[in-house]
């Protein structure tokens, strides 16, 4: 990871460190930054570039309305930097088709449009029972080996996994397959090679299931985007690499809320107990936590096309932005108490899920794989507790999604 982490976009390290003691807060060098400077500000990155900070919630939200800013990352001044390997497959045309997170309109539009397409009332209402049944099962397989167990491995990596599965529409046959690529991407101790080859190895995967899915269709987003009525249909190249970037966008994220959230939870009791107290809390909970953690701790990273004056500020084009949602979530502008998690509180504005027109698109049911996460642990394991001294949870701090390594809980036989 350190070759890998070293080639990617990086902010300095003192601002992604978290604290001893600090867990859930954001480290003390970026609170610091965003409570004396301005909410637009140079930093230096790792690499001496200099780039822009923003720490306010307006200013963030202008950022990420503005098409003035891009979410083409690697401009030629950035493409410069990196290794000859690196750059060749950044700029590989079959591993950039369909990355819609990474594109601007019109391109950005018509990916959105079809997916969108996909996303349907329904189809979320129809996952909902089967998440249920896939976070039961995980809490049955726990409860059968335990009381003890590493919640990451067992329960918040491989849950929002089975869910892309379903999204996708991965035979029962090819999940166990499908999990041990996903695990090897994300694995830490992972070699760049190591990492290349999982994503090779998971996109010929991805490019057999869409194959099956134009010779036999399901009822799934994917078989939708092979058989969506458009003008242009979607190449092979595009579809593996939307299949990509739902698997890429939503597990890392949502197994971390789900880790990184249950630990809040447990070092929090009177909020634990409150949610305990009244389970009808949790939709407000889920918002809060979402809002707290800010999981997505390396910002949300943009570039800017021409020069570009926010609040004051003048930012000259091709700069790279980070738009921190950590402390933009703690913006006592707009939040009240910010610092305090507050299961309670009445919806408060936070960027989590982004702003714009890349505003997340599997939001809602991010926040169903929460609800049915949460409820299932707090329901079914009485007295769920740490295993370990909270000082001794590895947290992933140098990762561009913030969580947890693991975290050993045990709960009452
Ligand atoms: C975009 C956060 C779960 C799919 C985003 C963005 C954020 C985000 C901040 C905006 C990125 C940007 O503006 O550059 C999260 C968090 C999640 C989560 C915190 C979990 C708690 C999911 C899930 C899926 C998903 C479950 C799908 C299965 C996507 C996609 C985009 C996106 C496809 C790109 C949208 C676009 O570019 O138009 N997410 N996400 N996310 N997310 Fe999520």
């Amino acid at each position: 990871t350190e070759s890998t982490n070293r080639e990617r976009i990086q902010l300095p390290a003192e601002l992604m460190h978290r604290d001893a003691g600090r867990p859930f807060d954001p480290p003390v060098a970026l609170d610091r930054l965003a409570d004396t400077g301005p909410a637009v500000q140079p930093i230096t990155q790792r690499d001496g570039d200099t780039a822009w900070l923003v720490t306010g919630y307006a200013e963030g939200r202008a950022v990420l309305a503005d098409p003035r800013f891009s979410s083409e990352r690697f401009t030629a001044r950035v493409l410069d930097k990196l290794s000859p390997e690196i750059r060749a497959r950044v700029l590989d045309p079959d591993a950039r088709a369909g990355s819609f997170i990474f594109m601007d309109p019109p391109d950005h539009t018509r990916y959105r449009r079809l997916l969108t397409g996909q996303f349907t009332v329904r189809r979320m209402r129809q996952l909902e029972p089967r998440i249920e049944a896939i976070v039961a099962e995980h809490i049955d397989a726990m409860i059968a080996k335990g009381p003890g167990a590493d919640l990451v491995t067992e329960f918040a990596l491989p849950v929002p996994s089975l869910v892309i599965c379903e999204l996708l529409g991965v035979e029962y046959a090819d999940r166990d397959e499908f999990q041990d690529r996903t695990a090897k991407l994300l694995a830490l101790d992972s070699t760049l090679e190591e990492v290349f080859d999982a994503s090779d190895n998971l996109r010929k995967f991805m490019h057999r299931l869409v194959e099956r899915k134009r010779a036999q269709p399901t009822d799934d987003i994917l078989s939708g985007l092979v058989h969506a009525e458009t003008d242009t249909p979607l190449t092979d190249a595009e579809l593996v690499g939307i299949a990509n970037l739902l698997l890429i966008a939503g597990h890392e994220t949502t197994a971390n809320m789900l880790a990184l959230g249950t630990f809040a939870l447990l070092e929090k009791p009177d909020q634990l107990a409150a949610l305990r107290a009244d389970p009808a809390l949790i939709g407000g909970a889920v918002e809060e936590l979402l809002r707290y953690l800010a999981i997505v701790h390396l910002g949300i990273v943009r570039t800017t096309l021409e020069d570009v004056e926010i609040s004051g500020v003048t930012i000259p084009a091709d700069s790279t932005v980070f738009v921190s949602v950590t402390v933009a979530n703690r913006d006592g502008r707009v939040v009240d108490d910010p610092d305090r998690l507050d299961v309670t509180r009445p919806r408060a504005p936070h960027l989590a899920f982004g702003h714009g027109i890349h505003q997340c698109l599997g939001q809602q049911l991010a926040r169903v794989e929460m609800t049915a996460g949460f409820t299932g642990l707090l329901g079914r394991l009485p007295g769920l507790r740490l295993d370990v001294d909270p000082a001794d949870v590895p947290l992933r701090d140098d990762m561009a999604i913030y969580g947890v390594h693991s975290l050993p809980v045990t709960w009452d036989a």
